[in-house]
């Protein structure tokens, strides 16, 4: 039997996991949900969180478990306050790239962009400013940097927000940019946990704006293995990295919704990683009162069961849990210790200061409460500028992400071409101004955002156009510009009279609220927008030195065109942000010379992937399911190998005005302790402070409630009657799980025992270096790739596992040195639940592409 609580205050039931059908995937019970316990580096701040939750009353530690309401405060989320204690509403604020619905912010090149520097310094340097920014305008908790999806669709809408379709080089970077916002002082979120890969479907409601009857959002299936081995992988290395907050998506994992999911909350992510910080819900992604609370939320966004709707599974209704005893009292005291955790572990209460801009409007004034228009009439945005020099940072990023695909004599421009054809609508501005579309929902003039929650304003937007016409112009030069792209006639005269044509051209994606020309979040094609191939092949047809830069979410198909003779050069800048015209001339221009490689596979067709969406109700008006362990960990480049298909460029390729040679590949075996697995017992759940009698929690006197507003308290001692709950008091138990209120000691888990997981699998195993030279007469960089092989007949060819970025003089040589955990050697046992080193030779590679690796090792057998 399957139920369906959207839209009910269903405290006493749990949805989860009760897909019984045979066919349908059915995700296995974990309770009860793990405590924290200050393991690690959380011990100070654990203490801290402890001790003043120990101060708090139930209602006040409800408040900080739920948020106020879509659009009842200043942010896209804040929670309650405990004013009696000095604690403010808590301010939640997208997105992984800037701020989103604010002003005089900077708006960050995009997460694929991060992907292609392969620069562990820039992602740290990236997410070190956009913590400064949020910081500075009141925002305590920044929502990303995103990880899932993961991109084991090339055509997922929201791929771009997060890094690369390889595990490893996302993990890597993913950690740097929590690491660089935490520093700053704010709590980074990890999302969307987890295999969240498409936008069709991820919400019911959504899919039904779209016409579709589906009872149920849609599930991802995920077996085992590829669960550790792909998706699960970076939120290793982001809870690894300290991350404070997690986000859990809307979907569901083997039929059972993300934000109550006991396996993927309160196993993987508590038990086995070791999560010390708080998972908060996806915006109306929680489902169910006590099922969310028992399986491992801990924060419910934006706290109404949907938007506006002035019911809460929580606010008061955890309350009554607590007090019903459906809930036991460890289980809300350890949601408010998790979430204080991360705010002093971040340093957070030193900086804490209420949110200076409203989400709600660029008006100066405005309602407190905007949603129902009450409160006081205040100055609700203060109009900080937090932008400092960033702009630096932006453009040099900008530029160092973008990848040189081809080049033959095209690259770099001097000023010295009497004229210069600027071609396609990308060029230029969008006739309504960058910020024209709300949440960027639209593709007009250059791309240099794509859409959705994951956008930020633009405090300007340099476009090519701008920033190129100013180049040739100190040439004294002449530019042609034609950002018509239905008017290939000009386009085509232009292109003739020019020594060089420079054509833009975009595709775009975003998030599923909003749907740009039938592109319902996720791509409909991965062919270039708005009559690009034509665009291009008109310029390459007249004008023999044509250089294509594409401005996307991730790969399109170039077949028709890359190699066409005239076409000389090819540049992927993906989404650099406000900078976006200076970064592409510093590259054109040879101030910066190009070292970014392509953080995914360039295929010749959508089906050379492999991969496909589901876009259609493919389980009648039930839950659509999407078969992600079809492909398994074989997405990308790993599908490429495995069915022997030719990409047009491959995942780690990208070119440089220089070349570079490896050599010299060594390898030294490293004394390692043994890999002993975890066992034992935890320590019983602690409570924090007592639970007082029911009367104790009623409105307090004299409260004046806003319309809509959650709050914590009862409104009469009569539970039944407070919950609001249609369910009250039914209490089967198959709903319940039996184990989901036992406070008392739990076995561990055999891959537990570090952040991360076992503190084994990151042992180094094998330390490599290898030489890499600059071969040529320009200073540039180059990024050595380790790949792995598993060995094993199901394993992936090779598999990415260590990557640097590094900068040479003209003919400077460098010996570039890392080393090999555990970890990357191992596959995830399903039988053992661990990580072991398979008996299969392991065998490793080194040059700078998944497909040029021209060294290799075997290493011998280790455990
Ligand atoms: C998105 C999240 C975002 C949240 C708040 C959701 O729909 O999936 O990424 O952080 O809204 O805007
Ligand atoms: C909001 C987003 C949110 C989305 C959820 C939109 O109206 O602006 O923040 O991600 O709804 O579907």
């Amino acid at each position: 039997m399957k139920l369906n609580w959207i839209g009910a205050v269903a405290l006493t039931a749990v949805s989860a996991a009760s897909a019984k059908q045979d066919d349908l995937a059915y995700s296995p019970p974990f309770y009860p949900s793990p405590w924290a316990d200050g393991q690690g580096d959380w011990a100070g701040a654990y203490q801290r969180a402890v001790d003043i939750v120990s101060q708090m009353t139930l209602a006040e530690k409800v408040n900080l478990t739920t948020g106020t309401g879509w659009m009842l405060d200043k942010c896209v989320g804040q929670t309650g306050s405990v004013p009696r204690l000095g604690i403010l509403s808590l301010c939640l604020q997208d997105s992984p790239l800037g701020i989103r619905f604010a002003d005089y912010n900077s708006a960050f090149p995009a997460g694929i962009n991060v992907a292609a520097t392969w620069d562990k310094t820039l992602a740290y340097l990236r997410g070190q400013a956009m913590g400064e920014e949020f910081s500075d305008k009141g925002i305590d908790i920044q929502l990303g940097p995103a990880a899932g999806p993961l991109g084991a669709h090339p055509d997922g809408g929201r791929n771009w927000e997060g890094f690369s379709p390889d595990p490893a080089l996302t993990g890597v970077l993913f950690a740097e940019t929590v690491k660089g916002i935490q520093d700053a002082g704010v709590i980074a979120t990890a999302k969307h946990y987890i295999a969240n890969e498409q936008e069709h479907f991820r919400q019911r409601p959504e899919a039904q704006g779209y016409g579709f009857n589906v009872s149920d959002s849609l599930s991802s299936t995920v077996d085992d293995k590829t669960m550790h081995e792909l998706y699960l992988w970076p939120f290793a290395d982001a809870v690894r990295a300290g991350v404070g907050a997690i986000m859990c998506s809307y979907n569901q994992i083997n039929n059972s919704y993300g934000c109550e999911n006991s396996e993927t909350l309160n196993k993987l992510l508590k038990a086995e990683l070791g999560f010390q910080g708080f998972v908060m819900s996806d915006w109306s992604a929680h489902h169910s009162g006590v099922g969310a609370a028992l399986a491992g939320m801990d924060m419910s966004m934006p706290g109404d069961v949907s938007f506006n709707s002035a019911t809460s599974f929580w606010g008061a209704n955890l309350t009554v849990g607590v007090l019903n005893g459906t809930i036991p009292q460890w289980r809300v005291d350890d949601m408010a210790v998790r979430i204080m955790a991360a705010y002093y572990k971040v340093g957070r209460d030193t900086k804490h200061t209420p949110p200076n801009f409203s989400s709600w409007t660029r008006d100066e004034y405005g309602f407190e409460h905007i949603a129902v228009s009450a409160g006081a009439y205040e100055r609700v945005n203060q109009l900080v500028d937090v932008q400092r020099d960033h702009a630096d940072l932006i453009r040099r990023i900008g530029a160092e992400s973008t990848v040189l695909l081809k080049n033959e004599d095209a690259l770099p421009l001097d000023r010295k071409e009497k004229l210069v054809a600027i071609l396609g609508e990308d060029a230029g501005s969008n006739a309504w101004g960058a910020n024209g579309c709300d949440d960027r929902g639209c593709d007009n003039g250059t791309l240099a955002m794509a859409w959705g929650s994951g956008t930020a304003n633009f405090p300007y937007l340099v476009t090519p156009e701008q920033a190129i016409q100013n180049e040739v112009l100190q040439g004294r030069g002449n530019v042609f510009a034609v950002t018509d792209n239905w008017n290939l006639k000009k386009i085509a005269t232009a292109a003739k009279q020019a020594s060089v044509s420079l054509v833009f051209v975009n595709a775009d994606s975003g998030e599923g609220y909003i749907s740009v020309d039938g592109n319902e979040g996720d791509r409909k094609n991965l062919t270039l927008w708005k009559n690009g191939d034509n665009v291009v092949k008109a310029a390459a047809n007249n004008c023999n030195n044509t250089v294509v830069i594409i401005h996307s979410v991730g790969p399109v198909l170039i077949k028709e065109w890359y190699d066409h003779p005239n076409v000389t050069g090819i540049l992927w800048a993906g989404l650099p942000g406000q900078e976006s015209g200076n970064s592409i001339a510093d590259v054109l221009y040879g101030r910066v010379n190009p070292g970014a490689k392509s953080p995914f596979t360039w295929g010749e067709t959508r089906e050379s992937y492999g991969s496909p969406l589901v876009t259609e109700a493919n389980n009648g008006n039930g839950a659509p399911q999407s078969d992600l362990s079809q492909a398994g960990v074989f997405i990308d480049y790993r599908h490429f190998d495995k069915y022997n298909e030719t990409p047009i460029y491959e995942f780690g390729y990208g070119l440089s005005y220089t070349t570079f040679k490896f050599s010299d590949l060594q390898v030294q075996q490293l004394d390692a302790p043994e890999y002993i697995p975890t066992t034992g017992k935890t320590e019983a759940a602690k409570t924090f402070g007592k639970v007082e009698d029911a009367s104790q929690y009623l409105y307090p006197e004299g409260q004046q409630r806003v319309q809509q507003f959650i709050y914590p308290w009862i409104n009469s001692t009569d539970l039944k009657a407070s919950s609001g709950d249609p369910l009250y008091g039914w209490k089967d138990e198959q709903y319940i799980p039996k184990s989901g209120t036992d406070g008392s000691a739990q076995p561990r888990l055999p891959a537990s025992g570090g952040a991360g997981g076992h503190s084994g699998l990151y042992d180094d195993l094998f330390q490599v270096s290898v030489t890499v030279e600059n071969t040529g007469d320009v200073a540039g960089y180059e990024v050595p790739q380790l790949y792995v092989s598993l060995g094993g007949p199901n394993e992936p060819k090779v598999v990415l596992r260590k990557f640097e970025r590094l900068y040479l003089e003209a003919s400077q040589q460098q010996v570039w040195t890392t080393t090999l955990t555990r970890r990357d050697l191992a596959n995830w046992d399903v039988a053992a639940q661990n990580w072991v080193i398979t008996s299969h030779t392991k065998t490793i590679y080194v040059g700078n592409s998944s497909r040029k690796l021209p060294l290799q090792a075997s290493l011998p057998h280790v455990q």
